[in-house]
């Protein structure tokens, strides 16, 4: 089979296609043939060997296909399945957070940048039938990050405000959509005229050009808004503490994410007389993955596709993720 191979950190001329062995399931096992596979910025810090992995590696956390092959063992799932994987292995057991040995496709597991890709049975899920194959690559690893932070740790309510920073993100255009479905109402802050104004057209009530306002972008958010947001969704880390000051009393500041920086300096007394609280949070859970699962079922919205590229474009992809030019996922298609 094919597949994209990153022999060494570096730029994305390391992202090669390659002829690799077919995968063969083991006990327990099945191999998907994928349609598509999408990005995530883990993917660009695993390339710059910033997030350090065991080379060389298959990239890509996200995938869904049809189940090509089936190991000794495994029950519930049939070649011709058509799936979407669960990016994630060994969740801790009591749900609240990964457990020892959790680890993820695409960097230490090979990825999904591949026609094929070997993995644990309890991996994969009936792919959400509404969704075309691009619009399901695009979901697991960024819409199961966003679902749990909305919903188990910030758990929002009909009628709050929500924030979502640097709505161009993944991560931050499915928390739009989750947060509107959930009947909040969205504010976001984008450095691109473009993105805000998309962002618009998705729901998003107000935007705020967080680059033009300079430091002063919390207080931009809270004029433009009426007043401070009862949740902010924040994966750039290095916002922290204007994710804190643009809180209404008691907010919540939902963190996963160090786009901007992996350090912070924080003021004490704006966390202590707001009342902020300081959630961080990482994916999510198998179960929060079928909540968001049958939630997209049931829901109209669908995942933001920014573009799809053949496989063998991966290196052009992530140019552009990297570059922060993109307005959601940017998706490969790997048949
Ligand atoms: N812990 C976890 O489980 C987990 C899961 C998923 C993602 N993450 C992390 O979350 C972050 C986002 O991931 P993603 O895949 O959604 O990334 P992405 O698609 O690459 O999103 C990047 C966006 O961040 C915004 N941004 C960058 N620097 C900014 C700044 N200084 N101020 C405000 N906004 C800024 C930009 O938005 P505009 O272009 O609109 O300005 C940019 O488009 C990454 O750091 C990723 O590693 C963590």
């Amino acid at each position: 089979m094919q597949a994209i191979r990153m022999n060494e950190p570096g730029g994305p001329e390391v992202l090669v296609l390659e002829t690799v062995a077919d995968p063969e399931p083991g006990p327990g096992e099945v191999v998907v043939a994928l349609k598509a596979a999408a990005l995530n910025r883990r993917d660009v810090f695993v390339r710059k060997g910033v997030a350090k992995v065991p080379l060389p590696l298959t990239p890509g956390s996200d995938g869904a296909g049809i189940v090509h092959k089936v190991g000794a063992g495994v029950s519930g799932v049939a070649v011709g399945d058509e799936v979407i994987i669960l990016p994630s292995l060994a969740w801790g057991p009591d749900q609240r957070a990964p457990g020892p040995g959790f680890r993820i496709l695409g960097g230490p597991d090979q990825g999904t940048y591949a026609e094929q890709i070997v993995i644990p049975a309890e991996n994969v899920y009936p792919k959400p039938s509404r969704l075309s194959w691009h619009e399901a690559a695009a979901l697991p690893l960024a819409g199961l990050t966003a679902w749990r932070s909305l919903m188990t740790r910030a758990r929002v309510v009909p009628g709050e405000t929500v924030l979502i920073i640097g709505i161009g993100g993944g991560v931050a255009t499915f928390a739009l959509n989750l947060a509107k479905a959930a009947g909040c109402r969205v504010v976001v802050t984008s450095s691109s005229d473009d993105k805000r104004a998309a962002a618009k057209e998705l729901g998003a009530d107000v935007g705020v050009h967080y680059a033009e306002a300079g430091d002063e972008w919390p207080a931009a958010v809270k004029e433009a808004n009426g007043g401070g947001v009862d949740v902010v969704i924040d994966s750039v880390g290095s916002t922290w503490g204007g994710s804190i000051d643009a809180c209404a009393p008691g907010g919540r500041v939902v963190v996963f994410g160090g786009t901007g920086g992996a350090k912070v300096d924080l003021q004490v007394r704006p966390v202590t007389l707001g009342q902020v609280a300081l959630l961080g949070t990482t994916m999510g859970s198998p179960a929060e993955f079928r909540q968001l699962l049958a939630a997209v079922q049931n829901q109209s919205w669908t995942p933001v596709i920014d573009s799809v590229r053949p496989l063998g474009d991966a290196a052009a992809a992530h140019e552009r993720e990297e570059n922060g030019l993109h307005f959601g996922k940017l998706v490969l298609d790997c048949q």
